[in-house]
């Protein structure tokens, strides 16, 4: 059976034309950002999206701005066709592609940047300069452009999750976010565009961070030092040939330090060769 094709829209004006008819009838509009290369974790946002949602818009824009130098902006995976087929089949009413001078009119000289410095320059913020002001930026502008009721951000990026809730409260942005479980490989690697960097053996190795999530988490949960319990899970991914960036046991709603009695979660990442993986657990449920 094959899905009918989805509509897309390149431009902001054609965007809004769309989204002005939708609210004109009532609808409730749901969005889900991405960076394209579908998997089933985004397939995932936009099923939850369509539980909030009349109708569901996802975009597909790889954003120059949260790429530091030297990182994978050049050569990460742009599917847009098989994007554009995975999304008709899932239902999603509208695909916004943006093009580079419709998100960012006259490149870096008109350039507008928002930040969230409370948890900007911390764990993936420190590793990755610059990352979250780019984010936080490319998310504005979606926002304010899409202008929907609700949009969903998955748990796997959870720094990045709490980034786009301080920076919806800071703004005052009238949309409402929700987040999406993470969704794994059967090994329990979360699912990741970035997977398919890894070779064969990489590939097999790479489940050592969700054993790793699983042990640090059960351990702090049993009453195990957070330090002891961080340090034990490093050295387990160096055995698994990972460069440890960090592991960390934090609180969850800020990433400050963790506090028995309010949530907990730890967070890995990691660098197999030359791709850096990210994921993490939480602590408390
Ligand atoms: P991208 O990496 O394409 O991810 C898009 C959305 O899918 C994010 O909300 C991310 O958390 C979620 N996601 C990725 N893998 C997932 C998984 N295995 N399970 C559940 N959700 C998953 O994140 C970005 O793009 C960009 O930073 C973006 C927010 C689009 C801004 O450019």
């Amino acid at each position: 059976m094959s899905a009918a094709a989805i509509e897309r829209v390149h431009e902001v004006p054609a965007l809004r034309a769309r989204i002005a008819a939708w609210r004109a009838g009532g609808l409730r509009v749901g969005f889900v950002p991405t960076m394209g290369n579908l998997h089933a974790g985004h397939l995932a946002l936009v099923d939850l999206a369509r539980r909030h949602a009349d109708r569901v818009v996802a975009s597909v824009f790889v954003n120059p701005t949260q790429f530091g130098p030297g990182e994978d902006y050049a050569r990460y995976p742009r599917t847009l066709d098989a994007d554009a087929t995975a999304l008709a089949a899932r239902g999603c009413d509208l695909l916004y592609a943006p093009t580079l001078e419709a998100m960012y009119p006259g490149g870096s000289a008109g350039t507008v940047e928002v930040r969230v410095p409370a948890l900007d320059d911390v764990l993936c913020g420190a590793s990755r300069p610059g990352h979250f002001r780019g984010v936080a930026t490319v998310v504005a502008k979606l926002l304010n452009q899409v202008q929907p009721d609700v949009a969903v951000f998955g748990e796997k990026d959870w720094q990045q999750l709490l980034v786009v809730r301080a920076l919806v409260r800071g703004l005052d942005l009238p949309v409402e976010i929700v987040p999406g479980p993470t969704v794994r490989e059967p090994d329990g690697l979360a699912m990741s565009s970035r997977n398919q960097y890894l070779s064969p053996d990489e590939r097999r190795r790479a489940r050592a961070i969700h054993d790793a999530l699983v042990r640090v988490a059960g351990a702090v949960r049993s009453g195990g030092d957070p330090l002891a319990a961080e340090r034990a899970g490093a050295s387990a991914l160096e055995s698994a040939g990972f460069t440890v960036d960090y592991v960390a046991v934090r609180s969850a709603d800020d990433l400050g330090p963790p506090v028995r009695g309010r949530p907990r979660i730890v967070l890995i990442a990691a660098r197999l060769g030359a791709t850096r993986l990210i994921d993490n657990l939480l602590i408390d449920q």
